[in-house]
Formats: structure tokens, sequence, C-alpha cells
């Protein structure tokens, strides 16, 4: 995926979704999925196209856990943080992740390997806690299964 906003594909975004009633979330998807992040270069022709201001669109991409504002890490590694998650074990699981992969939630390590993120629920509460991996979603996630997955991914461990 390009990091930055090429005009043409960002112009046709807008085309597309512009005319679409309640507009801006599912233009902001359609820009992370397209650049793999809502690149700041791409604020102000979104709010112009949907007749909003910058601090309205800006405010949405925030407020939204899911919409990023930098590229991720080669691999995204999401920790569900919602409530089924948390009586499970998450929040320990959290922290045995920011060790394995070797940076804090919210996160790109600094070799750009992974980017560690929250997310509020994957749809597998029955099988807590969960995590999603690129785009494969994993249950009942132990910290020595998190372990594995950060060797098949090929992570190594940052030296504390
Ligand atoms: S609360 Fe974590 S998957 Fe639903």
């Amino acid at each position: 995926m390009p990091a930055m906003p090429e005009a043409p594909l960002l112009a046709d975004l807008i085309v597309h979704h512009r005319a679409t009633p309640g507009a801006l979330l599912p233009l902001l998807h359609a820009v992370q999925d397209a650049f793999g992040h809502i690149p700041s270069e791409a604020v102000p022709a979104i709010a112009e196209a949907l007749n909003l201001s910058r601090a309205e669109v800006h405010g949405v991409i925030t407020y939204y856990h899911h919409f990023r504002q930098w590229p991720a890490g080669r691999h995204v590694v999401q920790v569900c943080q919602a409530e089924s998650c948390q009586a499970c074990g998450s929040r320990a699981l959290t922290a045995a992740a920011e060790r394995i992969f070797g940076c804090a939630l919210g996160q790109t390590r600094a070799d750009g390997a992974v980017t560690l993120e929250a997310v509020y629920c994957l749809g597998l509460c029955a099988q807590s806690p969960a995590v999603q991996v690129d785009e494969r979603l994993h249950a009942r996630v132990s910290e020595a299964k998190l372990a594995r997955i950060a060797q098949q991914l090929g992570v190594q461990e940052v030296a504390a």
C-alpha cells in the first residue's frame, strides 16, 4: 500500500463517496483501506468535499481507534480491550504483547516490524481473550501463544 495519498486515487474515493448520506465514515474507511492510514494531507480535501471543517474530520479520525494517522508496521497486532476479554485477562495479555513485540500499545516498533493496537471486540467474546494479527483472528490467546505468533511472524524480541 502506498504511504502517501496519490491525488487521483484520493479524488476518486471522494467522488465515489461524497453524495452518500453520512459519507464521512465510509470515506475514511475507504481512504484507510487504500493508504493504510488517513494521511494528514487528505484531511483538507475530505473536509472541503463534505462541507465540514478540518477540525470536524480530525475529531472523527481521532475519536475512532480504528483510524490510523500514521502508516502501520509490516504486521498489525490488535489486542481486544473490551469487557469479555478484560474479564479473561486481556490487560495481562496486553502487557505480555508489549514485552513480546517490543512496543507499547498504540505504537509501532522502531524497526517497523509491528504495530500494536487496541481493538474493542473482535466478535470472539465466548473465546476470550482475542487477538487479531493482520487479517487473522486468534481466540483464547495466552502469553505462550502470542510468543509463538511472534516467532511465526519472524519478529525478533527487542533486547530490554
Ligand atoms: S470482548 Fe474481546 S472479542 Fe468481544
